[in-house]
């Protein structure tokens, strides 16, 4: 059985971890597929936006597998580590936006992959934390540099030090998730703004990710300076001279992407 599904609809691909027993838990044939499945998308210039979320009720992944973990020797983790970190090197710098819908737990390895993504969208039973301390061992798929990037150095290292679980609400109000919605809704509601996104001129979406990575890593003159030369390359471009020609003439426009 495949451990990672994918559907598509039109610009929008949804991935679906997919070993619901373990609560999709992150193991080496999981991650495997998954960077398969990406880079594969990676190279499809009509996918404009794509939704990560766990098959199941219980959990989007409950981390990364404890079992397959506990037999690793120090050499083979360190690979282990490494597939993880591609896999999420790899959703991070995607051309296209990439939400996450946590339908649930995601913890360690699972909140690491939901901090990759572009932004997070949660269930009301979503549970986020990074328990990696309470089996005296650490993050390991970039959670202790992504959760403080994302939540700010003090709340990732309460998280990181205490093995904390927080709950939808309190992921909301710290910035971790941007939207909760009822169970029952959330994937319909990622899969609504991924639409949107793919709606708009898929070059400027395009040129706000990439900017807005690449802006983190750098002081605030280079990244704004990153901005300018994206701002000013995109113009002559057919999307560009579409989306202000549309407006003049008070018609919705349409983008090609090119
Ligand atoms: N790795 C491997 N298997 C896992 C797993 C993980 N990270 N998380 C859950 N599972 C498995 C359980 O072993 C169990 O398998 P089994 O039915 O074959 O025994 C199954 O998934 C269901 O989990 P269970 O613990 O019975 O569900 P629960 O609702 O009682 O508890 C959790 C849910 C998330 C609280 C609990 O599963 C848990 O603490 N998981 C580990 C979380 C963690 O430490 N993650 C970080 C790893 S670095």
């Amino acid at each position: 059985m495949s451990a990672v599904l994918q559907s598509r609809e039109g610009a929008i691909v949804t991935i679906t971890l997919n070993r619901p027993d373990k609560l999709n838990a992150l193991n080496a044939q999981l991650l495997t597929e998954l960077f398969a499945v990406l880079s594969e998308l990676r190279k499809d210039s009509s996918c404009l936006c794509a939704v990560i979320t766990g098959s199941g009720e219980k959990a989007f992944a409950a981390g990364a597998d404890i079992e397959a973990m506990s037999q690793m020797t120090a050499a083979e983790a360190l690979k282990f580590g490494e597939l993880g970190q591609s896999v999420n090197h790899l959703i991070e710098a995607l051309p296209f936006p990439v939400i996450a819908a946590v339908n649930g737990f995601a913890l360690g390895g699972g909140c690491e992959v939901a901090l990759a993504c572009d932004f997070i969208y949660a269930s009301e039973r979503a549970k986020f934390g990074q328990p990696e301390v309470n089996l005296g061992i650490i993050p390991g798929f970039g959670g202790t540099q992504r959760l403080a990037r994302r939540v700010g150095t003090a709340l990732a290292r309460e998280l990181c030090y205490t093995g904390d679980i927080i709950d939808a609400s309190e992921a909301l109000r710290t910035g971790l998730a941007n939207k909760v919605f009822p169970a029952a809704e959330l994937l319909q509601k990622a899969q609504e703004t991924a639409k949107k996104i793919a709606s708009k001129g898929p070059i400027a979406v395009r040129a706000c990710k990439r900017v807005i990575l690449k802006g983190e890593d750098v002081n605030l003159t280079t990244a704004t300076e990153l901005e300018t030369q994206s701002f000013g390359a995109i113009f002559g471009s057919h999307d560009q001279r579409e989306g202000m020609t549309a407006f003049v003439a008070k018609r919705p426009a349409v983008f090609t992407g090119t």
